[in-house]
């Protein structure tokens, strides 16, 4: 061990332009606001337009995470890009981000595919290059542009998805306390077709849509994104009570609600904006942090539980002393 501890040093968000709400989307999908509201607590959501691309959403949310931490591009040493929607199938989206924000030949970028659990598994993977001494400054970044996978014919997928990008910044730290204290991921691929798209590269060549078996889907995440908690919370020796401020993957309020109803955890300790935005996959998480950061409700050395879940099925969990 080192003793370096990865601090988030400036959070940014981007959140497309045209926002829709239930009753707009109710004008051409059979659905209705108090269907939508009841089953998600979802009122509205972000839908991408004309150059609002994975890669452009998330270079507006670097530059002012990057502005936040008081830092230039040229800082950076590693980007750490969580989509599921990518500009291209390839490059990643990442590098299109580097020479945006300017970092040049400087350092590395890539991509992280872990769906709606991606930023956790970013911010991990980030994290393991900060505290092992590899690189000074990591960009942490989830972007999506869901709205591009879906299938707006069908109700039981296409209202619960969102539009955004949202991006941390990590820089090592030795001897702190404060900074990502561990973090806990895991997958299970016997249950990929709980949650998946019908396509891809290598099987029909075309980019596919979402399909959810929402029951089963409501269900494991529930049980996953409670689990997670409690694995960062023992392996830590604490308890919900030590927990500041829980800031889960916003897919679905009820999901929330259980969760943190499971944990013993009072809902004004939890951070919710999936009424605003819906459900933005990689971006949920960060999009959540940075506003309860910008609005002071998270101060220094509050301590945060971040959890998703998402396709795959992939979740975890990352405990953060601010
Ligand atoms: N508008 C109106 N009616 C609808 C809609 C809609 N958008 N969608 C479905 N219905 C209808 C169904 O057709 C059904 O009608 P029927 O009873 O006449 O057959 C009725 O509503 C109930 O459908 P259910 O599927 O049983 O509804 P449920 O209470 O399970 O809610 C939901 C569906 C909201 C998708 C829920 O299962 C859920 O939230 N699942 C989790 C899904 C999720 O969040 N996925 C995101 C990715 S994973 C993650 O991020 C954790």
């Amino acid at each position: 061990m080192t003793g370096i501890r990865a601090r988030i040093i400036g959070t940014g968000a981007y959140l497309p332009k045209k926002s829709v709400s239930n009753d707009e989307l109710a004008k051409t999908v059979d659905t209705s606001d108090e269907w939508v509201r009841q089953r998600t607590g979802i009122e509205s959501r972000h839908i991408a337009g004309e150059g609002e691309t994975t890669s452009f959403m998330a270079t507006e949310a670097a530059r002012q995470a990057l502005k936040n931490a008081g830092i230039d591009g040229s800082d950076i040493d590693v980007i750490v890009l969580a989509t599921t929607t990518p500009d291209q199938t390839f490059p990643a989206t990442a590098v299109t981000v580097q020479d945006n924000i300017g970092m040049g030949d400087h350092g590395f970028a890539f991509d992280v595919q872990a769906v709606c659990s991606g930023f956790v598994y970013a911010l991990s993977v980030a994290n393991n290059f900060v505290t092992t001494g590899q690189v000074k400054r990591a960009l942490v970044i989830g972007a999506d542009h869901f709205t591009s996978i879906l299938d707006w014919e069908d109700r039981t997928t296409c209202v619960l998805f969102g539009d955004g990008a949202a991006a941390v910044v990590l820089e090592g730290h030795a001897g702190s306390e404060r900074g990502i204290v561990s973090t806990h991921l895991h997958s299970e691929g016997r249950h990929r077709d709980l949650l998946y798209v019908d396509g891809g590269p290598s099987t029909t060549g075309t980019t596919g849509h979402v399909r959810m078996n929402g029951q089963e889907v409501f269900r494991h995440a529930v049980t996953r994104m409670s689990e997670a908690v409690k694995e960062a919370l023992d392996a830590n020796g604490l308890t919900a009570a030590d927990v500041d401020w829980l800031v889960p993957h916003q897919a679905n309020r009820r999901i929330i609600e259980s969760t943190a109803k499971k944990l013993k955890m009072p809902l004004e300790k939890v951070v919710l904006t999936v009424g605003k935005h819906g459900n933005t996959s990689a971006a949920s998480i960060p999009l959540a942090l940075h506003e309860a950061v910008q609005d002071g409700r998270i101060r220094e050395n509050d301590l945060l539980l971040l959890e998703a879940m998402g396709g795959g099925l992939t979740w975890g969990s990352a405990l953060v002393r601010w």
